[in-house]
């Protein structure tokens, strides 16, 4: 199981940037609100946008898991890659699982020992980086007719996932004529949407962004458990991780409920102490990515305007990734000299699915310390020292360990992440499930585009952006 070390988010450790310990008395106010807040998350439980609370349990889970291995032994030997389109929600989770859990030469390994098709996941309308991959699919990689791709979008609205889907039909249809349906599997709204009448219309294979499950808490749908199950990671262990984090997240005591804890920390921390950007630091490279979308949570679930009263209160904090150790010649010089306006979250991991030894008989005595140790030594040694460090600066830090990397873990730390996320909306008194903001950009981008019905965007936006140049 994963834990969760917050001694550093202390005063005891960190002074008055830190909490105090007396918070966490099981009379005091906190731990009062902590346990109402799990009584109102109980009762809005699979209800609303609450509904990705269900994902991981009977029958919803039986009927995901049925419907994604269907799809996926459908496609089992017919292709050589697999080639993952969407954006935001609809992507993030799946690149965070491909990093997490399928080893970082994957997409080298020969087809005889990878569990699936190549896989790449194109969350941009870059045309460099589309545009290169497309071809290496088309020529080295196999050809088109042995490529698969996953388009997902729950609203078929998103214009940069409409656009790679239409570029990815044409060059299909060109490919391969009338069968080209049968390398398309989309993953879209069951019965909404203009994705879901594409669909109909040319008959792909679908999988169900089901109701009430919003992009960001969508991962552990058949949005992320399609293309996972397609490399092979083990999609019920990671919804069994999931399943087992949420039994403790429903617990009614702050100090026994993961998600209720971390969320306090942290709303605590940012809103008390001006601890307003929470950096979430991995000491593993394979990690990495699940701290982009941990990114994408916070910011857009928490970051708002207005509370449910109406009232304006430009909540959220700002959630940055790191890379233990790489970032400590990089980041860790502002972490503890810098504004002390951050609170630092690392990952640690116990033991690595591959170590590797660093040799004897350099002969330098400089560096005979390294000598027959580990690599985990090593890189547990640095964050340790990192952690300590950031305490002699009183800069709070907080500690999640993996004891080890695999489907079930990561179930639990994205469910985690997904529940704090609840708790922490409800402290802030914010919609944790709309993104109103994001509307704005994407209305401008319709009208610069010449979409129909957009015109005042165009005209406001050209007269807003008028350009000053500085003098060459
Ligand atoms: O979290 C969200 O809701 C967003 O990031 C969406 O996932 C993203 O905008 C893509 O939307 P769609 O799946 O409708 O294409």
């Amino acid at each position: 199981m994963l834990t969760l070390d917050y001694a550093n988010c202390l005063a005891d450790r960190v002074g008055s940037h830190g909490l105090d310990t007396a918070l966490f008395d099981p009379a005091s106010q906190p731990t009062q609100t902590a346990r109402a807040l799990t009584a109102s998350l109980e009762k809005t439980r699979g209800t609303g946008w609450e509904r990705w609370r269900l994902l991981p349990h009977d029958p919803v889970k039986a009927d995901h898991l049925h419907q994604v291995r269907r799809a996926v032994d459908a496609c089992r030997g017919r292709f050589d890659n697999m080639v993952v389109l969407g954006i935001g929600g609809s992507a993030l989770g799946n690149i965070a699982l491909q990093s997490a859990l399928s080893p970082v030469t994957y997409n080298l390994l020969p087809s005889s020992s990878r569990p699936g098709p190549r896989t790449f996941v194109i969350d941009n309308v870059d045309p460099e980086q589309f545009g290169h991959i497309l071809d290496w699919c088309a020529s080295a990689g196999g050809g088109l007719q042995r490529t698969l791709f996953n388009v997902i979008s729950k609203s078929g609205e998103t214009a940069e996932t409409a656009a790679q889907f239409m570029i990815i039909r044409d060059v299909l249809r060109k490919a391969m004529g009338s069968g080209y349906a049968g390398n398309i599997v989309a993953v879209t709204d069951p019965s909404r949407g203009t994705m879901r009448q594409i669909c109909d219309r040319e008959g792909f294979t679908t999988l169900p962004v089901p109701d009430g499950v919003g992009g960001r808490f969508s991962v552990l749908s058949p949005v992320g458990l399609f293309s996972a199950a397609m490399c092979g990671i083990d999609i019920d262990a990671l919804l069994g991780g999931a399943a087992e984090m949420d039994a403790r997240c429903r617990r009614d005591s702050l100090l026994e409920n993961p998600a209720a804890l971390l969320a306090f920390l942290l709303v605590e921390l940012g809103t008390t102490k001006g601890k307003t950007n929470h950096v979430l630091m991995p000491y593993a490279s394979s990690l990495y990515l699940l701290a982009d979308w941990y990114r994408q949570l916070w910011a857009e679930s928490l970051g708002k305007r207005v509370d449910k009263t109406g009232e304006t209160v430009f909540a959220g904090f700002t959630p940055v990734k790191a890379l233990g150790t790489t970032d400590q010649h990089s980041q860790v010089q502002l972490y503890r000299e810098g504004p002390n306006d951050k609170v630092i979250g690392f990952l640690e991991v116990h033991k690595f699915r591959h170590e590797v030894s660093i040799p004897t008989g350099l002969g330098v005595e400089a560096l005979s310390y390294l000598e027959g140790r580990s690599m985990t030594d090593l890189l547990n040694a640095e964050k340790r020292a990192t952690e300590y460090a950031l305490v002699e600066s009183q800069r709070p830090n907080f500690t999640i360990k993996f004891p080890v990397i695999d489907a079930a873990h990561v179930g639990q730390f994205i469910w985690l992440w997904q529940v704090a996320t609840s708790y922490a909306g409800l402290m802030l008194n914010i919609d944790a499930y709309d993104q109103p903001a994001v509307e704005l950009g994407k209305q401008a981008t319709f009208g610069l585009m010449g979409r129909k019905g957009y015109e005042e965007h165009k005209r406001t936006v050209d007269s807003t952006l008028t350009t000053t140049r500085w003098r060459t």
